[in-house]
């Protein structure tokens, strides 16, 4: 099967994930100049359980307001429309994709760990650089490995064949795929995006997280998630070493050369943070 074909048959599947409407609705707002509070406050209040996982969200340490946040107008006054915004679509994919639990070996809890060890990591670290805008990053960060869950749900059979491959070959997933598949996850998680109408910069990022190219639409954005999935996936495999980051692109090691050297300086308290995260999106109240 070439690439093409492998893309198609995503087009021809039936249940292929859809998103929300809230997102849809979210996201579509937000692209006109008048849109009030008002108006965002209104979609976002026809789905009382997402009102009430805003509200938590808002109020939990993540954000670190000491006065309680009673409602959504509060809070798109506070927190701004696009980090509001962002946590809709947050906790809108994670819930998604969450419905079935295990897929041969693949442990959906512990791909949003690291999904969101990546979307955390790459917010500090846009927050550091002034390079992109910290909620932009995070949800980023949080899609960037997407295509593992289509692939793992819809083409079982190559799943399990670059599975086999990473725990007997000692190949990481993505070297696995280039080996054995048409295409990565990569290409199927930036194909699914552009099906979402999602920005042109979110789906570069997605499709090239594993390889920089400088003719994306946003490279500050690109550099920063292929720099925190590194580094989330370094601590991943022993959080006593020192990090090693041959793994990573010489343009993202050159524009993160001071974020790189500290990493072991701040990163524990990236991680505090990253397990706050994991808390509130991967709980079910
Ligand atoms: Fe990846
Ligand atoms: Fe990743």
């Amino acid at each position: 099967m070439d690439s093409q074909t492998f893309l198609k048959k995503l087009d021809s599947i039936p249940d292929i994930p859809t998103l929300p409407n809230i997102v849809i609705e979210v996201n579509k707002m937000l692209q006109d100049y008048d849109t009030s509070i008002k108006k965002l406050c209104n979609i976002i209040e026809k789905d009382q359980a997402m009102v009430t996982k805003i509200l938590r969200l808002v109020n939990s340490s993540f954000y670190g307001f000491r006065s309680k946040i009673k409602n959504i107008s509060h809070a798109i006054i506070i927190l701004g429309f696009n980090t509001i915004k962002n946590a809709v679509v947050s906790v809108s994919i994670i819930k998604t994709f969450s419905g079935k639990k295990t897929f041969g070996g693949f442990e959906i809890t512990d791909f949003w760990r690291h999904s969101i060890a990546v979307a955390v990591t790459s917010m500090y670290l846009s927050e550091q650089t002034k390079l992109d805008s910290p909620d932009d990053c995070f949800v980023a960060g949080l899609l960037h490995d997407i295509g593992k869950v289509v692939l793992s749900q819809h083409f079982t059979e190559s799943f399990s064949q670059v599975w086999k491959s990473v725990k007997e070959d000692g190949l990481s997933f993505f070297e696995a795929e280039q080996k054995l598949l048409p295409v990565n996850h990569a290409r199927i998680g930036g194909y699914l995006a552009k099906k979402w109408q999602f920005p042109v910069s979110l789906i570069d990022t997605i499709t090239h997280h594993h390889q920089i190219r400088k003719t994306v639409s946003n490279l500050n954005q690109l550099i920063i998630v292929h720099t925190a999935d590194t580094i989330a996936n370094n601590y991943e495999i022993d959080s006593d070493i020192t990090p090693v980051f041959s793994a990573i692109d010489p343009e993202a090691k050159k524009a993160m050369a001071g974020q790189l050297e500290t990493v072991s300086d701040w990163f524990p308290d990236v991680a505090a943070e990253i397990e706050s995260a994991c808390e509130f999106f991967l709980t079910e109240e």
